[in-house]
């Protein structure tokens, strides 16, 4: 037996923009939702590590390592566009468009269905 989803305004548009990313509850269900590169997107926060608040943690860049022509390493350096989120209990990141581990893409965050209705930002719960 499936449950019944709810749907339920959680944010303005306008104020996900301009945050990137607000934590809610609903129903004690505690929810992330997120706003990058004109997407919006939803996650349990729950770390399928050892179940830390994923949602808390920062949203960074996802680190790159650039190879020069001679395969060598030019350094350390930040994707332009990707940004992961850092779980803040044991580092693990997660593609805030995909979910997934960018190492391992079988461990990934829990979607949320969510979806934007003018200007209201709705999770289905
Ligand atoms: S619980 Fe998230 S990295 Fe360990």
């Amino acid at each position: 037996m499936s449950a019944v989803l709810r749907d339920v305004v959680v944010a303005r548009l306008s104020d996900l923009q301009a945050r990137g990313r607000v934590v809610v509850s609903v129903d004690g269900v505690e929810v992330g939702v997120y706003f990058h590169a004109g997407e919006v997107r939803a996650w349990h926060n729950v770390c399928p590590h050892q179940g830390g608040p994923v949602c808390q943690g920062k949203m960074m860049p996802r680190t790159v390592q650039p190879v020069r022509e001679d395969r060598k390493s030019a350094g350390p350096a930040f994707h332009p566009a990707d940004r992961n989120i850092v779980c803040p209990w044991h580092g693990f990141e997660f593609d805030v468009l995909t979910g997934r581990h960018p190492a391992d893409g079988r461990v990934g965050l829990r979607a949320v269905p969510v979806r934007v209705d003018g200007e209201s930002v709705v999770v289905s719960v």
